[in-house]
């Protein structure tokens, strides 16, 4: 059997796979129905738009079980002000409840970062979640030893003034590294992944966003992330292996806190060249 098979009965031969197939490997002859060359099958990005714009349910795809492709529903479809909004009213969290996060819906995030776009479809984000504070804390503190030897150099603070103070509050007994989150999620990617970096970044923005919805909060970890890049220590008590150069990670866990009103962004710069 090939890639790609169609149900004749249902088939309207109108060709939207075939022009909706983004490295055109379907083909549809003078006569019959859509086919896929068994010589062009190895070019298939297994993005399932020959599935998904098949207004009659007529094609299948033997690495895209139909039965995992359930119609998209009308009734949950969105408005742009809701859109707006929702968008609009994500915020950093920055401070957490002592409510653990249970590991359900940590996998729920994650599988909804899934459905993120990839560079080629490559789908090679990974992820790697760590839900004991007293670890967490472990790792705010490599970052901040880690901050302790690089605020000696004068260059480094006149361009972040702010890292002297994150050392001080640290000292002071407040964690504004990891703020003292009950769970660090960090998307990794291997160097085999082409657009690792971007793609990683695009699911975790799915995953801050789907966050809200569940009345979880998260904040990027930025400061980390400077760490991980710079001490292996740092990086090896996170867990990322050698193998993954592209990572990011994020912090989670039930807000504290609660926002009322949308604050207004600068203007965009916006050039239409
Ligand atoms: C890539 C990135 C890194 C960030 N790193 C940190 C961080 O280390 N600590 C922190 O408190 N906030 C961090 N943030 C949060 C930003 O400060 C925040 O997004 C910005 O102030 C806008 O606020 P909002 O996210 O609530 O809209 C980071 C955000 C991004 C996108």
């Amino acid at each position: 059997m090939g890639l790609i098979s169609i149900d004749a009965s249902k088939c309207k031969r109108d060709g939207y796979c075939v022009r909706d197939c983004p490295t055109a490997i379907i083909e549809l002859p003078a006569e019959g129905l859509p086919e896929i060359a068994p010589d062009r099958e190895g070019s298939c990005l297994e993005c399932g738009h020959c599935v998904a714009v098949c207004p009659f349910g007529a094609l299948s795809h033997a690495r895209i079980p139909m039965g995992e492709c359930p119609p998209i529903a009308k009734e949950l479809r969105i408005s742009d002000d809701q859109a707006a909004q929702f968008l609009r009213s994500r915020r950093s969290v920055r401070h957490f409840t002592d409510r653990p996060v249970e590991k359900e819906k940590i996998r729920r995030l994650i599988d909804l970062a899934r459905y993120a776009p990839t560079g080629g479809n490559s789908q090679m984000v990974e992820w790697i979640v760590l839900d004991d504070k007293s670890r967490i804390r472990e790792i705010a503190a490599l970052t901040v030893d880690w901050l302790r030897e690089i605020v000696r150099n004068p260059q480094v603070v006149a361009a972040s003034p702010y890292l002297p103070l994150t050392v001080a509050t640290w000292d002071a007994g407040m964690d504004s590294v990891l703020r003292g989150a009950p769970v660090l999620i960090t998307a990794t990617a291997p160097g085999e992944a082409m657009n690792g970096t971007v793609d990683l970044a695009i699911a975790l923005a799915y995953l801050d966003l789907f966050a809200t919805t569940l009345n979880l909060g998260t904040c990027w970890a930025g400061l980390l992330q400077g760490a991980i890049l710079n001490s292996p220590a740092v990086k090896a008590a996170v867990g990322i292996p050698q193998s993954h150069p592209h990572h990011y990670p994020i912090m989670a866990g039930y807000p504290e806190l609660r926002y009322y009103r949308l604050p207004e962004r600068k203007a965009p710069k916006i050039t239409f060249a």
